[in-house]
């Protein structure tokens, strides 16, 4: 077989065989195939589209490309739970220490940010000296002594998305149906949780724009998820504003812990205590969802979340004292209020622009080697339906580097609408799909 005729059948727009998909994966994954003729590949995937087999023989060759993890030594059923990538999105910090402090083992791998969307990994490393590597045998003995672990995806999982991300990343091919459920599920599936919540973002800071086509990659999604026997549930979000009110990594670890100590943002608890419900329903802990619900906020009331959170931040070799008081986290030295011309509501957001701002600033990556900055960001004043007078402030950004500053504010200026009329917030929460 040879890596160029499976390009030219797909640049053609014809169906790739399994074997052919194998190969492609088997021999990318070990370095045979070079980094341009995937590149390749993948754009001409992203033009022609894949087909429902064809994108489950890429699932499953993608979670066959490396360890599958085992995590039958942690006791009681697993839930993990992955978001398609959205701007300012923290629910990973909030419902997995609600999950945990309920007794719910939450064993997870999250990802680095890709493109305009910011990634847990990112977050979490905002916090000085925690560590998002562990050993396997920490990993699951962290769970089952305190429910909670949370990890960067390693090498040997998924090793194929690992390279795949990175390359889609900076080729323009991230948002296509097929490579986006793969990439998902094809993580999912090697990190072993029995139960999986998929929370499909729909909206200008989403991959998918369209509801339509969020249905698509969800009700995708819970097909592949439910045919290999993992219980699979989407649930599809809002995503035409950014999740609550800070967007940048040290930004939204603040927002998060602000929300685990009950004084955060609504939003932030809300879409967190939805994703956590039917987690919690699915591992069998909960009858319903009024219960699950009720159960979780009980552990925002009762301090169990942030005190399971601070555990788990010492666990990993995090300074607990940033947690205790998220004052002390850095934050980038210049900052830049913007504020409204004239009076009236926020209409709405290019929540993508906000993302590319974010970017600008730093806080994401340009190419797979790029560092980023984890101390700037942008932290919204305003969001869709407040009303704002002239001179009032919709946005603060954080930067380290004057130029960035500029790039990001006038970005940022494009990046909202306003309105003489009032406004309804959009409704965050879309659909469920089972
Ligand atoms: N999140 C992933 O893990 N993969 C994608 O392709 C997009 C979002």
């Amino acid at each position: 077989m040879r890596m160029y005729d499976v390009i030219e059948k797909k640049r053609d727009g014809r169906e790739l065989t399994e074997s052919e998909i194998q190969y492609v994966i088997q021999h990318y994954t070990n370095g045979e195939i070079p980094d341009y003729q995937m590149s390749a590949l993948l754009m001409a995937i992203f033009i022609r589209g894949m087909n429902k087999k064809e994108t489950i023989a890429l699932t499953m060759a993608m979670a066959e490309s490396g360890d599958q993890l085992d995590l039958s030594s942690i006791q009681g059923k697993k839930a993990d739970k992955h978001s398609t990538g959205g701007v300012g999105d923290k629910t990973t910090l909030v419902l997995s220490p609600m999950l945990a402090a309920l007794g719910v083992p939450v064993a997870k791998m999250s990802g680095r940010g890709l493109g305009h969307t910011g990634g847990t990994i990112d977050k979490l490393e905002s916090i000085p000296n925690f560590s998002t590597t562990l050993p396997e045998h920490t990993f699951i003995q962290n769970v089952n002594e305190m429910k909670l672990a949370l990890v960067g995806q390693t090498a040997h999982l998924a090793p194929a998305d690992k390279k795949i991300y990175g390359l889609r990343d900076v080729t323009a091919t991230v948002d296509n149906i097929s490579l986006i459920a793969a990439s998902i599920m094809s993580k999912k599936i090697a990190a072993g949780a029995d139960v999986i919540v998929l929370d499909v973002k729909v909206g200008s800071g989403a991959f998918m724009k369209n509801i339509e086509d969020a249905r698509k990659l969800a009700s995708l999604m819970v097909e592949i998820g439910n045919g290999v026997g993992r219980k699979t549930v989407a649930v599809l979000s809002d995503m035409n504003q950014p999740l609550g009110n800070a967007v940048g990594n040290a930004l939204e670890v603040i927002e998060a812990v602000e929300t685990l100590k009950g004084k955060g943002s609504k939003e932030v608890l809300k879409l967190s205590t939805v994703l956590a419900s039917h987690m919690l329903v699915g591992v069998g802990k909960a009858e319903n969802y009024e219960n699950a619900s009720k159960s979780l906020l009980e552990t925002i009331e009762n301090k169990q979340a942030i005190h399971k959170f601070e555990e788990f931040v010492a666990r990993q070799g995090g300074d607990v004292s940033y947690i205790k008081d998220t004052s002390k986290m850095k934050l980038g030295a210049l900052t830049r209020d913007l504020v409204a011309k004239e009076g009236g509501y926020i209409q709405s957001f290019q929540t993508s622009e906000v993302g590319v701002a974010a970017l600008l600033l730093g806080g994401g990556r340009e190419t797979k080697e790029s560092e980023i900055d984890l101390s700037v960001g942008i932290r919204l004043h305003k969001k869709i339906g407040d009303k704002v007078e002239k001179g009032e402030r919709i946005a603060t950004l954080y930067a380290n580097e004057a130029q960035r500053l500029e790039a990001a504010s006038e970005r940022m200026e494009q990046a909202y609408g306003m309105s003489k009329e009032a406004v309804e917030p959009p409704k965050l929460i879309k659909e469920i799909i089972e």
